[in-house]
């Protein structure tokens, strides 16, 4: 992402905060795995967000209007020993030279200077209950100015809501930000294509989830967006199943629900498919359901529409072909008054999709089913599935779970799908794994 992308937002944000305000939002801090070894270190969205730094123990502080300059970033002071061990950071010139902060400090010295920074501002915009000890200073600096007002100097009065702001922002994706969740997009939908051609009965689950951590690391993504699912059989069933230990029989379906992240945008895609390559009479008709309702889904997805039509769309393709299909009895209508599909449709049609999986942004505005806009995106992934125990369907139907999940841009007109490269037809995943 360019850095001329981030000025832009803080540009945005200030304006939105406006003079005489101040916003502070804190990296993501390291966590401990075991002992001395640590997680991975995931920048926090929001931060990263406005800033495009990649450091932990950092504080980016924003004052719309200040004299000595309006972005403020507090990191750590560049340690040579620290970056013979760990490697380069930025250190206080680089905050100021690389991210083009107007002004940086140590991270040490925040007790001595936000005080400072924090008299006689009106409001703190500030995510609060997301870093305890942060949340903890906040309150005893705004003490502290409080202490002090003998002197004239005044302490903020309202504390409010930044991610109000920010997830708003986050909520409409710009070009460069869609030029990143394309890239996460593809290399996932190659990913999934993959492993459709390789998989064989008698095969792991594990070594599917191999392959797919395979083809995005070949490809510099090097996180996935999230666990990936590789579900064989009745494990399709556990919506949140990453286990992955299981072997693939022939006669199951494999549900695989995996993507990348690339540059901290993910990718977020689902596909469901016969372990053998060929799918069986009672698995055609349940696939061929939950693609048509996916398919009518999608269809809501335009400017203008409510963003919950798309999920009465899925649902009532589900509930028709569930009551024709025999595993729900009853009138459709009372059926999905009665909420039904429950049983076997447990989530909801989708969610926003961006730098977090799911991502932010309001779904309601007023109370009422936000409208879709050009810019916004989400995914579409309804499913079925049958609990292995379901003793009120017939036995041919039970342990079946399968979900299918793209991601889709709204557009002006209409909608661009992300993940179209990954077939989804029963046809064309046959022939895709015949052929290999
Ligand atoms: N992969 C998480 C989800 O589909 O929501
Ligand atoms: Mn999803
Ligand atoms: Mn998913």
């Amino acid at each position: 992402m360019k850095q001329s992308e981030f000025k832009k937002r803080r540009k945005q944000l200030m304006q939105r905060i406006g003079k005489g305000n101040i916003a502070l939002i804190a990296s993501a801090s390291p966590r401990i795995r075991n002992r001395d070894v640590h997680y991975p270190f995931r920048q926090d969205s929001d931060f990263y967000y406005l800033t495009g730094f990649n450091e932990p123990d950092a504080l980016a502080v924003f004052i719309p209007g200040r004299e000595q300059g309006e972005y403020i970033l507090f990191c750590r002071e560049y340690d040579e020993t620290k970056a013979l061990w760990e490697g380069a950071h930025a250190g206080l010139e680089g905050a100021t030279r690389h991210y083009h902060a107007d002004d940086s400090f140590p991270i040490d010295d925040l007790d001595e200077i936000l005080p400072g920074m924090l008299e006689n501002k009106s409001k703190v915009y500030y995510p609060l209950g997301r870093n305890f000890d942060l949340d903890h200073s906040l309150l005893e600096w705004i003490n502290h100015i409080r202490s002090q007002s003998r002197t004239g100097v005044v302490a903020p009065g309202e504390l409010v809501s930044l991610e109000h702001i920010l997830h708003e922002m986050r909520l409409f994706k710009s070009r460069d930000e869609l030029n990143l969740m394309r890239r996460a997009a593809e290399v996932s939908a190659n990913a999934h294509v993959k492993v459709m051609q390789k998989c064989k009965p008698g095969m792991y689950e594990y070594q599917i989830e191999a392959e797919l951590l395979h083809c995005f690391v070949q490809e510099g993504l090097r996180s996935v967006a999230y666990p990936s699912i590789v579900a064989g059989g009745k494990n399709a069933c556990v919506l949140h199943y990453t286990e992955n230990s299981d072997k693939l029989k022939s006669g199951d379906l494999l549900l695989i629900d995996a993507g990348a992240e690339c540059d901290h945008y993910a990718a977020d895609i689902t596909r469901t498919f016969p372990v053998s390559g060929r799918f069986t009479e009672p698995q055609k008709q349940l696939y061929q359901l939950v693609l048509d309702a996916q398919a009518a889904a999608i269809e809501q997805i335009r400017p203008g529409l409510p963003w919950h039509l798309a999920h009465e769309a899925a649902v009532e393709v589900l509930t028709e072909g569930l009551v024709s299909l025999g595993l729900l009895k009853g009138k459709v209508k009372k059926l999905i008054k009665e909420e039904k599909y429950k049983q076997f449709f447990m989530h909801r049609i989708g969610h926003w999709l961006g730098m977090d999986v799911h991502d932010v942004g309001d779904y309601k505005v007023d109370g009422e089913w936000r409208l879709l806009e050009p810019g916004m995106v989400l995914t579409v992934e309804p499913g079925l599935y049958i609990p292995a125990d379901c003793q009120t369907v017939d036995k041919k139907w039970r342990g079946i779970g399968i979900r299918i999940e793209d991601d889709i841009l709204v557009t002006e007109d209409g909608f661009e799908c992300l993940t179209a490269a990954v077939p989804k037809t029963i046809a064309d995943i046959e022939a895709l794994m015949q052929a290999a």
